[in-house]
């Protein structure tokens, strides 16, 4: 499964990158707006010298005209911006038009498995369904990437499963186990996942121990 990193906070990727855990970055404009970026592509280049992968870079009109003209411009920035279009008509219609020119599409703001089915057929490089979001109002998220998984896997499309509002370690494990292809994840979810406790007294009990010898 590839890990994306959920932020536009520069610290925090070049940090996760240096893990060598990262395969890509999501952003949205709440993670932009969050960090008080003012200047979007500039901040977009800089994600693109740090990390080699594919981009999300949202668009924020919600005609086809508006989101085209943002895509493109968008796009121009580096091979690897994903134009990032909302599932509402326009951004399928948008979607389809990127694809078919060779520009990578992310889908978002997906919740159900009828929406993922279009953006497939619309030929979305990736899908992103929010299971925090669904867990928020008491429906099971992982769930619905488990739907998602079967339904491409029963007709073999191309898009790429990328789960998304990922708020704790076992929203990335249980990805992993559905055999999601992409789990997106804040910076303290990747903190998260390497700790363990035993892992911390198991090291301070070997680094006790060899004090001990060198007297
Ligand atoms: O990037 C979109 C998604 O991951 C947002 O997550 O926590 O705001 O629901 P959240």
């Amino acid at each position: 499964m590839k890990f994306f990193i959920d932020t536009a906070n520069l610290k925090e990727i070049k940090e996760a990158a240096s893990m060598g855990v990262l395969d890509g970055v999501t952003t949205n404009p709440s993670l932009v707006s969050k960090e008080g970026h003012k200047d979007f592509k500039g901040m977009l280049e800089e994600i693109c010298k740090i990390v080699d992968g594919p981009i999300s870079a949202e668009v924020v009109s919600t005609d086809l005209d508006g989101m085209l003209k943002e895509g493109y411009d968008l796009a121009k920035i580096h091979k690897n911006i994903t134009i990032k279009v909302p599932l509402i008509k326009a951004g399928l219609q948008a979607c389809k038009r990127f694809t078919s020119e060779g520009i990578k599409v992310n889908v978002t703001l997906c919740f159900s498995p009828n929406q993922a089915l279009l953006a497939a057929k619309a030929g979305a490089t990736f899908i992103s369904p929010f299971v925090g979001r669904l867990d928020d109002i008491s429906t099971n998220g992982m769930q619905l990437i488990e739907e998602i998984v079967v339904m491409y896997e029963n007709y073999g499309y191309d898009t790429e499963v990328l789960v998304a509002s990922v708020r704790h370690p076992m929203h990335v494990v249980e990805a992993a186990q559905i055999g999601a292809h992409v789990c997106t994840m804040p910076y303290k979810v990747i903190e998260q996942l390497i700790h363990h406790p035993l892992t911390d007294i198991g090291l301070q009990k070997f680094l006790d121990d060899w004090k001990k010898l060198k007297g």
